[in-house]
């Protein structure tokens, strides 16, 4: 079975672009108002990140994925998938445009406190996820709210498992500080960027991430099933339901709001690749 890499980010992500763009709340006919730029507070912001690859095999990966609009026609979330696609590996996937620079996840030798680490973090990020989509400073992110895709109280279910076995928690670190800090802000300022960052952690999650945990699973917890790789619904149901979300909220954008949004895609892949390797740390 060929094996596929999957090359994420280099560094963090600079904030140094970050772009200041007029928003339109379409759904709801209310209009944003532009924020400014603040000082960043991170503690992670420009620091060089040790420079790795990720990479995975396709032996278990999940079923070629209904296509956002099931196949007919193009929806605004197949636009996000193409971009995604492109930036995993050739060998990861046909789509993938990247060339594999490291040992797939099935030679990976992850630790406890590695897997420890990207829980935290991973929970750090949905849990800011999630509380944006509640606060819902944009109208358009009320949708997003209970979509079954929810993994911040999974998380924390995993952590106490973890916790009763005797393991230390640790304090959620830079990867997760940073990129969480980039979310609250990108949702005041920016929402075409945000709902990038949106789809692609919760995607992700749902097809190369829980390949790796599978992985992981394997490896160090006697394959263990946690919960943050179990949904209470039928999972394809719950995706599609959010991509229709996500081609109806996108249905009001004008092009350059779709194309500012599908340029984010890079920095998700930055951020969560950074997570990512805390499996490996
Ligand atoms: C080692 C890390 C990763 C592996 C092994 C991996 C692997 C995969 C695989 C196998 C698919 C399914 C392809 C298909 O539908 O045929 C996929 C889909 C996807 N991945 Fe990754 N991926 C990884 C990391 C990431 C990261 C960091 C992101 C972005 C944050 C990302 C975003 C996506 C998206 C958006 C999809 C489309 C999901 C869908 O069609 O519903 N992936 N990935």
């Amino acid at each position: 079975m060929a094996s596929s890499t999957l090359p994420l980010s280099q560094s963090t992500p600079s904030f140094g672009s970050f772009r200041i763009r007029p928003v339109s709340a379409s759904l709801s006919g209310v209009r944003l108002h532009r924020l400014p730029s603040r000082p960043r507070r991170g503690t992670a912001v420009g620091l060089p990140l040790r420079t790795m690859v990720i990479s995975a095999t396709t032996t278990e990966m999940p079923k070629k994925r209904q296509t956002a609009s099931g196949g007919r026609g193009r929806g605004f979330v197949d636009e996000m998938r193409t971009v995604a696609m492109k930036l995993h590996t050739r060998d990861q996937s046909k789509e993938g445009e990247k060339e594999s620079e490291a040992p797939p996840v099935a030679k990976w030798e992850p630790s406890i406190e590695g897997y420890l680490r990207f829980l935290v973090d991973s929970k750090l990020v949905y849990d800011t996820l999630e509380t944006i989509v509640q606060k819902a400073v944009c109208p358009w992110y009320a949708e997003f709210r209970n979509t079954g895709l929810e993994r911040s109280e999974k998380l924390a279910k995993d952590l106490e498992w973890f916790k009763d076995q005797g393991h230390t928690i640790p304090e959620p670190s830079a990867p997760g500080a940073s990129y969480a800090l980039y979310l609250e802000e990108l949702s005041e300022k920016d929402p075409q960027a945000f709902i990038c960052h949106f789809y692609n952690v919760y995607f992700a999650h749902s097809a190369g991430g829980r390949m790796i945990g599978r992985k992981v699973a394997e490896k160090i917890l006697d394959n263990k099933e946690l919960e943050f790789y179990k949904w209470d619904d039928d999972l394809s149901k719950l995706l599609q339901n959010v991509r229709d979300k996500l081609n109806s909220v996108a249905s009001s954008w004008s092009r350059e709001e779709k194309d500012h949004c599908l340029e984010e895609t890079e920095k998700s892949f930055k951020y969560s690749g950074a997570i990512l390797r805390l499996i490996l740390s």
